[in-house]
């Protein structure tokens, strides 16, 4: 959507509120032992709360309040009762969601507990190309450029980024156009970032994989050649100067 007046950029900023307050809950609350159905459902009562309603539930009949996705699966994971969290695990929740008629969309991966795993590099690696990308935003910016930002970034730390998942633009439903922000050079892609718009944008930053293949249980993504991914995101509104954070109380950078 575009930001024409007072009251769209007040709706967005208490939908933007309710996301980054419940996904900062749940990762606070995420501990070993505790299963990602337990987390979720702390952040969906969250969310119902303040009066928010789950997006993926809402456009796609999401069998979950938000996306938990450990490991190996790099988004949309379930979160059910079987998958206990542990100790150095690589999580990643997601949440957006809808208030009063609009939508805005968060979300960051963390070790969970001790890195006895070794993946804070790949973490921090994603938490520093989204805020380089944000900061490089503004009205008539070409979005393909922002690709391959995050490309070129993340080839200089080791890593490689997955080409089918992608930020989008948001507001009046959970995706909307631009629909592809992506996270590499797309050529033929030549629209460009428009002042007052909102969009989400977010890193795929990846060990192995550069495409994201969906599991038969019809929403798990995990890498065609496997490996990890890290994913941080903001929703912002497009200025002429420095991007308005309309999630920054998601504490994803800290
Ligand atoms: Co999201
Ligand atoms: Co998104």
């Amino acid at each position: 959507m575009s930001i024409t007046n007072e009251q769209e950029m007040e709706g967005m900023k208490r939908i933007s509120e309710a996301v980054g307050v419940t996904l900062k809950a749940m990762r606070e609350y995420a501990k070993p032992g505790i299963s990602a159905k337990e987390v979720d459902e702390y952040g969906g009562q969250i969310l119902n709360d303040l009066g928010a309603k789950s997006a993926p539930k809402l456009t796609y009949g999401f069998p979950g309040w938000t996306c938990i996705s450990v490991n190996t699966e790099i988004a949309h994971g379930i979160p059910t009762a079987n998958k206990i969290l542990q100790e150095g695990d690589l999580i990643n929740i997601d949440v957006s969601a809808e208030m009063d008629g609009f939508w805005s969309d968060n979300g960051g991966s963390f070790v969970l507990g001790e890195d006895i795993n070794n993946h804070q590099h790949l973490v921090e690696t994603s938490k520093k190309i989204l805020y380089q990308a944000i900061n490089h935003i503004k009205g008539g910016v070409k979005i393909n450029e922002i690709g391959r930002f995050i490309e070129t970034q993340a080839k200089r730390f080791g890593y490689k980024t997955i080409h089918n998942l992608t930020g989008h633009g948001t507001g009046r439903s959970l995706h909307e156009a631009p629909h592809e922000i992506a996270n590499y050079y797309d050529k033929n892609y030549r629209a460009r970032f428009r002042k007052n718009s909102v969009v989400a944008i977010e890193t795929f930053i990846a060990t192995k994989s550069t495409q994201a293949v969906e599991l038969k249980d019809g929403w798990t993504f995990v890498g065609q050649h496997g490996g990890y991914v890290a994913q941080h995101e903001h929703t912002i509104v497009v200025t002429d100067d420095k991007p308005i954070i309309l999630t920054a109380i998601n504490g994803i950078w800290n």
